[in-house]
């Protein structure tokens, strides 16, 4: 016999079915026993009649969390029993037979999906894969899965080549801290895990790619906060040759409108075409770079995209006696801005776009910076002197005399989007097993020593004052 989910028994009343999942509760009510059965699609009710001693012998067994098979007969409820909270509350399952599976200790906190967890993220951390079997956390998950295959789908038909770069790299400055990797190769040597793979889909435009997307994961040390995650995280990174910044804005829109429209199609966007707003009309009107365009911000179905587009080059103010880069090194000034490179840089306009959601800065992008002269300039403006920047980024500013085409891109981040359209007000609630604020994570417990044999192989000698 074969299995069948449980959302599909609504429709089966008068057929036996083979029903597998988890017990979430039990209850005996005189000689019956009562439990709710969940699968991935739901719960549903199952009965064991007091005219099977055996059986209800066995039912008394089972406790919250076993998991377990039924096969039983589906009945319609008699009206006064019908459950409208449940999508199967017009039916039950009488069982007749019961195998179970797995038996659980009694779980360090309860299942039942309530709104709002009350235990601590420690513990909720710590069995995520109990967290995770919360119906919300689950959908979650699935939400999230269908969302980013509506995009990946999306940029396929638009002809675009999905390409993974490499995670074992070199240092991209995004303005974090890199996550460094020990050469066991070449001692003293270190990969660094990239904060975004920019300078890998930069050359991919060298290549003659033309169209360039890839689901990347982005490494970065940074402190945690309730929209940042302090170790990784995942952009949509996209990038194109040939196009113009309103390309970009237009090829971001549609893409995000089409994947909310079908996976969150209870979610209204607001304002359409999204508003591009210059960063010195937003600083003015709103004082803020990020502004929430909501017109009601207690209705947690809005959606306000905007982009904000003409940024400063260069922050305000300087680091380290240099200026610093408002995106980062490879952003294109507007060209009738460069002679006020020397002389007033804080004037230099770019071709930076940020995408805006309700208030959070949701995505970062730009046309690039493609003449190694004007590349060098900026390099020098930042503080990298000519030897650091031949060695860091020497093979860009080679690759940019063979041919480079003018390129651009963007990458939204999925996991800040995510936070926002699920309504969650960290972005650790959107993935699967987030590191704690302090960033560990406490499941596996790492980061975690490791062997001496290992250090070794490594050349590492650690100090540990
Ligand atoms: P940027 O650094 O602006 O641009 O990053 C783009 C987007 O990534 C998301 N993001 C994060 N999300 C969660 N946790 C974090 N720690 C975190 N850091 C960034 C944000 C942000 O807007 N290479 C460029 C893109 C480009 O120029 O094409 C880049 O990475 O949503």
């Amino acid at each position: 016999m074969n299995r069948t989910q449980i959302d599909k028994t609504s429709n089966l009343a008068g057929h036996k079915v083979k029903l597998n999942g988890w017990v979430q509760t039990t209850r005996r009510m005189g000689k019956m026993v009562f439990i709710d059965l969940r699968d991935i699609s739901g719960i549903v009710q199952v009965v064991f009649l007091p005219d099977n001693k055996e059986l209800v012998e066995q039912a008394k067994k089972i406790r919250p969390e076993f998991v377990v098979e039924i096969v039983g007969q589906v009945n319609e409820r008699p009206a006064k029993l019908v459950n409208n909270k449940l999508a199967t509350g017009r039916i039950e399952i009488q069982a007749e037979e019961l195998t179970i599976l797995a038996e659980s200790k009694t779980p360090p906190f309860e299942i039942v999906a309530t709104e709002k967890e009350q235990e601590n993220e420690e513990l909720r951390y710590k069995y995520r894969y109990l967290d995770l079997r919360r119906s919300k956390n689950q959908q979650m998950l699935i939400k999230r899965s269908r969302f980013i295959k509506n995009i990946r789908d999306f940029l396929h038909q638009e002809n675009f080549t999905e390409i993974d770069t490499p995670i074992l790299a070199k240092s991209t400055p995004e303005g974090a801290r890199d996550y460094l990797v020990p050469s066991r190769v070449y001692p003293g040597k270190f990969y660094a895990l990239p904060q975004s793979p920019q300078q890998y889909k930069q050359m991919l435009m060298v290549a003659g790619l033309e169209k360039y997307f890839q689901i990347a994961p982005c490494f970065r040390d940074e402190d945690s906060r309730a929209d940042r995650a302090p170790d990784q995280f995942y952009q949509l990174d996209l990038e194109m040759s040939f196009v113009e910044q309103e390309d970009i804005l237009r090829l971001t829109e549609k893409i995000f409108t089409e994947a909310i429209k079908s996976i969150f199609p209870h979610k209204k966007i607001n304002n359409t075409p999204w508003p591009r707003l210059t960063y010195k009309e937003v600083m003015e009107k709103y004082g803020s770079d990020k502004p929430d365009l909501r017109k009601d911000k207690n209705d947690k179905d809005e959606l306000a995209f905007c982009f904000i587009v003409d940024w400063p080059l260069f922050e305000a103010g300087k680091e380290n006696g240099h200026l610093a880069p408002a995106h980062h090194m490879f952003t294109a000034p507007k060209s009738s801005d460069i002679p006020l490179l020397d002389k007033d840089p804080h004037k230099v306009l770019s071709w930076q776009h940020d995408l805006v959601l309700n208030g959070f800065e949701v995505g970062g992008g730009s046309l690039r910076i493609t003449e190694p002269i004007l590349q060098e300039k900026i390099f020098e403006l930042v503080g990298i002197s000519q030897a650091e920047a031949k060695s860091q980024f020497g093979h860009m500013l080679e690759a940019f005399e063979y041919g480079v085409p003018p390129h651009g891109g963007i990458a939204p981040g999925l996991d800040r989007i995510l936070m926002v359209l699920l309504n969650e007000s960290n972005v650790r609630e959107v993935v699967a097993f987030p590191k704690t604020g302090d960033n560990r994570e406490p499941m596996t417990e790492s980061p975690s020593e490791v062997s001496a044999d290992q250090l070794k192989d490594l050349h590492i000698k650690l100090d540990k004052k």
